[in-house]
């Protein structure tokens, strides 16, 4: 096993300025020579990089706005990351969109949103950069998933099924280039909160929950023991290690008890949905204009 070639290396952290992003550009600002954030909100991105200027003088900080839903955007970052020489030793996939709806009920627009930034970004990105990272004989590719992966989650359809996508897809790549000088890992987090936030309260009980600050140092800890997923915090790996033992009839029957819980809320309609799709149904934490 090759330790990820982190210190004094070159990072991309996609996502940088929000959540897991900003606190692994934070812990990592203190050990690579090169951090390039890219992020959407690009008001966010140069207070980020005087941030960690402010901790590291010496960093050298590359900021990129890109939406990763648009391909000619995506275009023009591999561009810029060209027209920089910038030789990405690490590529951290961590934007990605969710969903809390039913999915007929779902924008389609939202849908492609979910599907470009969750699946099709980390394998394109991947692609692009892994030839030159198996020339040199290092490098490394840590992909921000979800613990929803593994389970049976309505009204969460496609969020779930790209979070799939991104457990088959960091499993088979890590032993294709294990041997080669390439780590490949899979964070799979559960519930998180914000210690910056003034509201930190929530449905799920605070044993399974852990801070963005402690997922983060424990999702580049696992990476660099080379381990092919990460469970951040004690409760949430717990269960999602004794979640394969249970049989798929009774998920099932969890994920049933899951919509119910939902439809209590009234978040769902009790039964077919008498909307159109000009009118989603939406859950609570959905942004409105999404
Ligand atoms: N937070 C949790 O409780 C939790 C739990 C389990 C797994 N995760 C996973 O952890 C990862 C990061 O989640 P997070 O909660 O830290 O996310 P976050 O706070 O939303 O941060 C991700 C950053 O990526 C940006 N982003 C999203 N879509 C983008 C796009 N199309 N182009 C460019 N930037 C984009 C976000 O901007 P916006 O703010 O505009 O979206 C945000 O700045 C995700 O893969 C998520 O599934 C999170």
């Amino acid at each position: 096993m090759h330790p990820p070639p982190i210190d004094q290396g070159t990072v991309l952290i996609i996502g940088a300025t929000g959540g897991i992003g900003r606190e692994l550009s934070r812990l990592l600002s203190r050990r690579v020579r090169t951090l390039v954030l890219v992020d959407r909100h690009a008001e966010r991105l140069e207070p980020l990089r005087e941030e960690l200027l402010a901790r590291n003088p010496t960093l050298g900080v590359l900021i990129h706005r890109c939406d990763v839903g648009a391909p000619r955007e995506v275009d023009a970052l591999l561009a810029y990351l060209d027209a920089h020489f910038v030789r990405v030793d690490v590529l951290v996939n961590n934007a990605a969109v969710g969903d809390r709806s039913l999915y007929a009920e779902e924008r389609w627009g939202r849908v492609e949103e979910m599907l470009r930034a969750n699946v099709w970004l980390p394998a394109l990105l991947t692609h692009r950069l892994l030839g030159p990272m198996l020339e040199r004989g290092r490098g490394g590719v840590l992909n921000v998933g979800s613990g929803a992966a593994h389970l049976i989650l309505p009204g969460s359809a496609a969020f779930a099924a790209t979070q799939r996508f991104l457990d088959g897809f960091t499993e088979a790549l890590r032993l294709e280039v294990k041997d080669r000088g390439i780590t490949v890992t899979r964070v799979a987090p559960g519930p998180l909160w914000d210690e910056g936030a003034e509201d930190v309260t929530g449905e799920v009980a605070p044993f399974f929950r852990i801070s963005l600050a402690r997922c983060a140092r424990e999702a580049l800890a696992g990476f660099e023991r080379g381990e092919p997923v990460v469970y951040p915090g004690f409760g949430h790996r717990w269960v999602m290690r004794l979640l394969p033992l249970l049989p798929r009839g009774l998920k099932r029957s969890l994920g049933r008890l899951a919509l119910r819980g939902l439809r209590r809320e009234a978040l769902l309609p009790p039964q077919a949905p008498t909307v159109g799709p000009e009118q989603p149904v939406l859950l609570a934490g959905e942004p409105s204009s999404a």
